[in-house]
C-alpha cells in the first residue's frame, strides 16, 4: 500500500496546464510566487518561515503574517481552533476572487469544535487525513538501495515505554487510560511526562529515551480514521517497536508495513498482548523481524516542540499553493470532518 498513496507532493510534469483546467483559467501567474497568508500564529507561536526551506527544501511561496497582504494573497491560512466562536477575527473585508481559504486543523474530530457558521467557507483543507487536498503527515521514504546501512538495534535498557503529557478524559483519553492500566497489572511500563506523574523528558532525550526501550506505546488520544500521529513515527525513527491503539490494523499498514508494529487488537485481552511482548524480549530473532522493513523503507524524524510541529503544514501549503491552479470550493466541511 505505501507505494499507491493517492496523493503526494511531488508537482506533476507540467503543474500549469494539469487536465481539466483550461489553459486561461490559471489563477495564479507561474512566473510569480504566490504571496501565501498565515492569518493566526497557530495557538500564538511564532516560527521562522525560513524553516520552509532550511529544513524543507520548499521555497516556492512568499508567506506572511502581515494582513495587509491580504487583497494580494493567494492563499490564507486559518488555523480552526484560534477561529473565534462568532467569527469575528475573520477577515473583514471582501474576499478576492483569486483567493483561497485554507482550513488547517491536526487534531481529531474529538477534539475539533464545530464552530457555526465555517461550513461553506473554505477552498482546500490542510489536515493529516488522507483525503485532504493539503496532506500533512511524516511519512516512510524508499530507501536508496545504495545507500544500504545495516540496522543495529539500539542499545536497550527498558521493556516497555510511555511518554504521555495528557490524560485529560475530555480529550478522548478514557479509553487509552483504561489499557494503560489494565496492561500495567502484566507488565512493567516505564512511564515518562506529566500526566502520571512520570518523569519530566526535555526535548534532547526524545528519541534517545524511546530508543532505549524495547517496545513503546502509541497509544492516539482518541480513535479516528488517518488519526495515526507523531507517536508511531517516533518509536519506528528511534529504532524500537511501537504498540499501537488506534484506527484498524488496516488503516494502520496503509501507512507502515504490517511487521513493523504490534496492533492491540491483535489480542483477545491486554494480558495475552503482555504475555506476547514478554515472549519478543525472550526470543531476539522473533523481536528482529520487526525490523525487516527498514531493508526497504527509511523513516525520517519529526520536528519536536509545539513550535517546531506547526512549521511542516505551513510549509506543505505554501508548497501547494505554488501548484494550485483549479478552482476549489469545500461543500459542508464539518459533514467532510465528521462523518
Ligand atoms: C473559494 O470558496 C468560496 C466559498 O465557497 C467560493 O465562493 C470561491 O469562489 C472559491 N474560490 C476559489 C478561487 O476557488
Amino acid at each position: 500500500m505505501l507505494s499507491s498513496r493517492p496523493r503526494d507532493i511531488i508537482p506533476p510534469a507540467c503543474p500549469w496546464f494539469a487536465p481539466g483546467s483550461p489553459p486561461g483559467l490559471a489563477l495564479v501567474d507561474p512566473n510569480k510566487k504566490p504571496i501565501v497568508l498565515l492569518w493566526f500564529w497557530p495557538l500564538g507561536v511564532r516560527f521562522d518561515f525560513r524553516v520552509c526551506a532550511t529544513h524543507f527544501k520548499i521555497d516556492s511561496c512568499i508567506l506572511t503574517d502581515d494582513r495587509s497582504l491580504y487583497s494580494k494573497a493567494q492563499g490564507v491560512i486559518f488555523f480552526h481552533k484560534d477561529i473565534d466562536w462568532h467569527l469575528r477575527n475573520l477577515p473583514q473585508e471582501p474576499r478576492p476572487t483569486f483567493q483561497k481559504w485554507i482550513w488547517f486543523n491536526v487534531e481529531s474530530p474529538t477534539n475539533t469544535a464545530k464552530k457555526p457558521g465555517l461550513e461553506n467557507l473554505f477552498n482546500l483543507t490542510l489536515s493529516y487525513r488522507r483525503d485532504a487536498d493539503i496532506v500533512v503527515r511524516t511519512e516512510l521514504g524508499i530507501r536508496d538501495k545504495e545507500a544500504d546501512e545495516d540496522f543495529v538495534l539500539p542499545k536497550k535498557d527498558k521493556l516497555l515505554c510511555w511518554i504521555v503529557s495528557n490524560n485529560d478524559p475530555g480529550t478522548g483519553t478514557g479509553l487509552r487510560d483504561r489499557y494503560y492500566r489494565q496492561l500495567s497489572r502484566h507488565i512493567n511500563i516505564n512511564v515518562f511526562g506529566k500526566a502520571y506523574g512520570g518523569q519530566f523528558l526535555s526535548f534532547e532525550m526524545y528519541y534517545s529515551t524511546i530508543a532505549s526501550c524495547k517496545f513503546y506505546l502509541s497509544f492516539e488520544n482518541s480513535i479516528h480514521r488517518d488519526y495515526i500521529t507523531e507517536k508511531v513515527n517516533g518509536p519506528i525513527v528511534a529504532g524500537t517497536v511501537p504498540v499501537v491503539l488506534g484506527p484498524s490494523r488496516e488503516n494502520y499498514e496503509q501507512f507502515y508495513p504490517s511487521e513493523s508494529f504490534i496492533h492491540i487488537n491483535d489480542f483477545p485481552d491486554l494480558k495475552a498482548l503482555a504475555e506476547f511482548l514478554l515472549y519478543l524480549d525472550k526470543n531476539d530473532e522473533a523481536y528482529m523481524h520487526y525490523f525487516d522493513w527498514r531493508k526497504f523503507y527509511m523513516a525520517s524524524p519529526h520536528l519536536l516542540s509545539t513550535s517546531k510541529e506547526f512549521i511542516h503544514p505551513i510549509c506543505l501549503a505554501c508548497d501547494h499553493m505554488s501548484r494550485d491552479r483549479d478552482f476549489n470550493v469545500i461543500d459542508d466541511i464539518y459533514k467532510w470532518y465528521f462523518d
